[in-house]
């Protein structure tokens, strides 16, 4: 974590969570059984939010470069690749137990009063030593449940590509230096799951194994900070919310050369929201050791065979999802022409990640031909975005309701529309802007291409 926390905001963070159950971005998983402790639902909205997080990851990671495809992985795999990777052995947190209260905590996660660590849930100070507890879901394939039957669920996407390194080389015919893209489940049974979904149990990545010569590493390390960077600011997280923390030599893991974590201002503070490490040849060479397979690479240039390095940008998509949100939530106070003021919420998503794109809103719906026109506007859009078609309720607080998922246009059928008001403004809407709520008169021919480019 950086140096610099600013102060943590519970209050706006409790909005946040309360929003987004109320309007269907994330349930909690199993709620009418009380629950599952960090696992979460996604509804209606939050599932198209993510679905463009991860569309715009795979279209700048895979399709808009020659240098990277992509692959998807199995979430069960032979052990054999946790015990190489060294995740049977190694991939741990340190646990306590506190022998007042019985609770469970992360040791290195405990808070202090003068240097002494203490019980978060009672305050007690009788805690046990730390031990090491292993962060992998367990499980068994087929009807034996004994030793040689048991899996895990992978607690990171990263070593199906690792693996299947040889295999995709073949067939992409590429050359290094070229990376392997895949976005998918990860589980890891984390002590204290908290700050809603920020630290789940099961949550998806989207990872990059970025392989080079070894004398390019360095360099793709800084090239990767930049990019991912430049990812985040366009999805439309402020630069100035972002940080960039160098993990010092001594804290790395010991094969990586070089590690950044990109974080982000989290109402309850700094927080990573993705890694990008360099991590030597370190995973090719576990798991050439372990299989007895080549996993190297033979440069038709320099005619040297040698095993690749890998620069790899690991993100979270829940982390980022969540990241949006709080980025998004915002409350200002309105006045209307009769001088009344209100609060609006408002969520200032980029268009391009809005989960609904624009709204479609008769006037009157008991008028056959308003509704109609907005059935038609809706047709003509929805092959191309998500439109959202909404007659109930007055148009003012048709707004308010988008505004509140951050739905960034508005488009309203009035009597003008039919040619009413003559015919100048015939075929003609009224399209609004989430943020200013300025409104303009636009031809629906023109609609298309005036929405799109700036959603996508
Ligand atoms: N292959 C490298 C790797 O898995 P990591 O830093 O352990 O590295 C990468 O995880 C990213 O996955 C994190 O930056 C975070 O965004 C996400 N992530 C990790 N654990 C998570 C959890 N318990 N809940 C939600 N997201 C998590």
């Amino acid at each position: 974590m950086s140096q610099q926390q600013p102060k943590s905001n519970p209050e706006r963070m409790e909005k946040i969570v309360s929003l987004c159950k109320r309007r269907g971005f994330i349930f909690q998983s199993s709620e009418i059984y009380g629950g599952l402790n960090g696992c979460w639902d996604y509804g209606p909205l939050g599932v198209e939010l993510k679905r463009n997080l991860k569309d715009y990851w795979w279209r700048v990671m895979v399709r808009e470069r020659d240098d990277v495809v992509g692959m998807d992985g199995s979430i069960l795999m032979n052990r054999a690749v946790w015990k190489a990777s060294g995740h049977e052995e190694t991939f741990t947190d340190p646990m306590v137990d506190c022998r007042n209260c019985k609770a469970r905590h992360r040791a290195d996660q405990l808070p202090q009063k003068e240097g002494v660590p203490y019980c978060p849930n009672c305050g007690s100070r009788d805690l046990t030593e730390a031990r090491a507890f292993n962060l992998m879901f367990q499980t068994y394939v087929g009807a034996t449940q004994d030793e040689n039957a048991k899996v895990f669920l992978r607690p990171e996407t990263a070593q199906a590509i690792f693996v299947q390194f040889k295999n995709v080389l073949e067939v992409s015919r590429k050359k290094l230096p070229f990376g392997i893209a895949q976005i998918g489940k990860a589980f890891r049974n984390e002590i204290n799951p908290r700050n809603f979904t920020f630290r789940s149990r099961e949550f998806e990545q989207m990872e990059l194994e970025y392989f080079c010569a070894p004398s390019q590493g360095r360099e793709l390390l800084d090239y990767w900070l930049q990019e991912r960077l430049r990812f985040y600011e366009n999805i439309g997280l402020p630069r100035e919310k972002l940080h960039v923390h160098e993990i010092p030599a001594e804290e790395r893991a010991f094969y990586s050369q070089g590690t950044y974590d990109i974080e982000f201002e989290f109402p309850f503070g700094i927080q990573e929201l993705e890694g990008v490490a360099y991590r030597t040849d370190y995973d090719l060479n576990q798991h050439i050791k372990a299989s007895g397979k080549p996993l190297d690479y033979f440069d038709e240039e320099s005619k040297q065979r040698f095993v690749p390095h890998v620069v790899e940008p690991s993100a979270g998509v829940d982390r980022t999802a969540l990241a949006l949100i709080c980025s998004a939530y915002d409350e200002e106070t309105v006045t209307d022409e009769k001088g009344k003021s209100e609060t609006r919420i408002v969520l200032r998503f980029h268009p391009r990640i809005a989960p609904v794109k624009v709204g479609i809103f008769p006037l009157l719906k008991n008028n056959e031909h308003l509704v109609a026109k907005a059935r038609e506007i809706t047709a003509l859009l929805r092959p191309h975005m998500m439109t959202f078609y909404d007659e109930g309720g007055a148009i003012g607080r048709r707004y308010r309701r988008q505004d509140e998922v951050g739905t960034p246009f508005g488009i309203t059928v009035d009597f003008e529309t039919l040619g009413e008001k003559g015919d100048e403004l015939k075929d003609t809407v009224t399209l609004r802007h989430r943020d200013s709520m300025k409104q303009e008169r636009v031809p629906i021919k023109d609609l298309l291409g005036i929405i799109l480019p700036q959603v996508t």
